[in-house]
């Protein structure tokens, strides 16, 4: 089956996404020209290991790549100073060399701390992401953010390192827990609220065929992503400006995560897809945004079956005692953070995303307490 790929044209650094069906079984032949020797490192977690890997290993082997494996705990936990000690270390008794590069097969956790190692190891080799869950598919395999994070917070310490390629095998979500499916759902809808409409109303339509696991409809969504995300990437590589619309609902979902304690009460992406509708409904407050716009905004989500406020009775969400007030100090702790003003991500309507710094934080706090009530 041929895949479909995508060029990231970068001036230092241009790469290919390749997204189909069964990827995974032929990653040794696509990888293999790309090494300068026939030797690599798969870094994994459990999950994964426990699903997918013997594909992968099958199609190094087939090409006739060596390579050592090493398997991490699943979860957040594992982006740490610690983790990325220990990591460095066994890359360096494997005597891992600079023109060496180095496979990070996982979700956002994998992709984050195998690429900041590999941008630090003897100064920094080359890596390939092969993500397996759909927020990692869509939008935290390209672009090149890797990092850990600090007990001050989420992604604190990191660095930009672009991937020599990605590898994305829709298969690998057939496996994925249905809450993280939904959970990485909500990075692909913020694509459409971003600056595609159409994609957004294609989406109303398509976005259930996603979750129920149809792999056609799945890779036309992740093709999407990724061609919106590379155009992004490729104009502002290091986020001096555009690249920031990307964070729509990151800066409310953020305080919602510190919040939890980055714990399992909240996953990533249900926490942008509260905080988009957050961005919508603040964008309306400030009289820049129609309330339709946010109402169909709220409406997608729900059928989907992502949580859009706090106070969701049926989710753990609810379970968390949260203020308003608490909400608000963690968005001023934010790293997009310039002169002690937030940038915010802001609409005009679907589709319509803008950056705006001034924004009132008493606004910002009644947002908050919307969501909560
Ligand atoms: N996840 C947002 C970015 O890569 O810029």
């Amino acid at each position: 089956m041929s895949s479909q790929h995508i060029t990231v044209s970068l001036k230092d650094h241009s790469y290919d996404i390749h997204v189909s069906d069964g990827l995974l079984d032929r990653a040794g032949v696509i990888i293999s020209p790309l090494l300068n020797r026939p030797r690599t490192v798969i870094i994994t977690d459990e999950n994964v290991a426990r699903h997918q890997l013997p594909r992968l290993e099958k199609s190094l082997q087939k090409a006739n790549i060596a390579f050592d494996t090493i398997v991490l705990p699943a979860g957040e936990a594992t982006k740490s100073f610690a983790q990325m000690e220990a990591l460095l270390d066994q890359l360096l008794r494997l005597r891992l060399e600079r023109r060496d590069k180095i496979i990070a097969f996982g979700g956002g956790v994998i992709g984050d701390l195998v690429g900041f190692c590999a941008s630090i190891y003897q100064r920094g080799i080359g890596f390939i992401q092969i993500p397996t869950t759909l927020l990692s598919q869509v939008d935290s395999s390209v672009g090149g953010k890797t990092g850990i994070n600090s007990p001050r917070g989420k992604n604190l310490i990191g660095s930009f390192h672009q991937p020599d390629l990605v590898l994305t095998d829709v298969s690998t979500l057939d496996s994925l827990p249905k809450r993280q499916l939904l959970s990485g759902y909500a990075e692909v809808v913020k694509y459409g609220l971003i600056n595609d409409p159409e994609f957004f109303h294609w989406l109303e339509i398509n976005g259930p065929e996603i979750i129920a696991g149809n792999h056609n409809v799945q890779t036309d969504a992740i093709l999407s992503c990724c061609r919106a995300k590379a155009a992004v990437v490729a104009e502002d590589e290091k986020e001096h400006g555009a690249r920031a619309l990307l964070n729509l609902g990151h800066t409310f979902g953020h305080a919602l995560e510190a919040e939890v304690g980055y714990s399992d009460h909240l996953f990533h992406g249900e926490a942008v897809a509260i905080g988009m509708v957050m961005a919508f409904d603040l964008s309306v407050k400030m009289g820049l945004c129609p309330a339709e716009d946010a109402n169909q905004v709220r409406d997608h989500l729900e059928k989907i079956s992502l949580p859009t406020r706090i106070s969701r009775s049926d989710h753990p969400i609810s379970q968390v005692d949260m203020t308003a007030d608490r909400l608000l100090d963690h968005t001023r702790h934010d790293k997009k953070i310039a002169d002690g003003r937030v940038t915010f991500v802001l609409a005009s309507g679907l589709g319509r995303a803008f950056l705006s710094p001034d924004v009132d934080p008493e606004d910002v706090k009644h947002i908050f307490q919307l969501a909560l009530d």
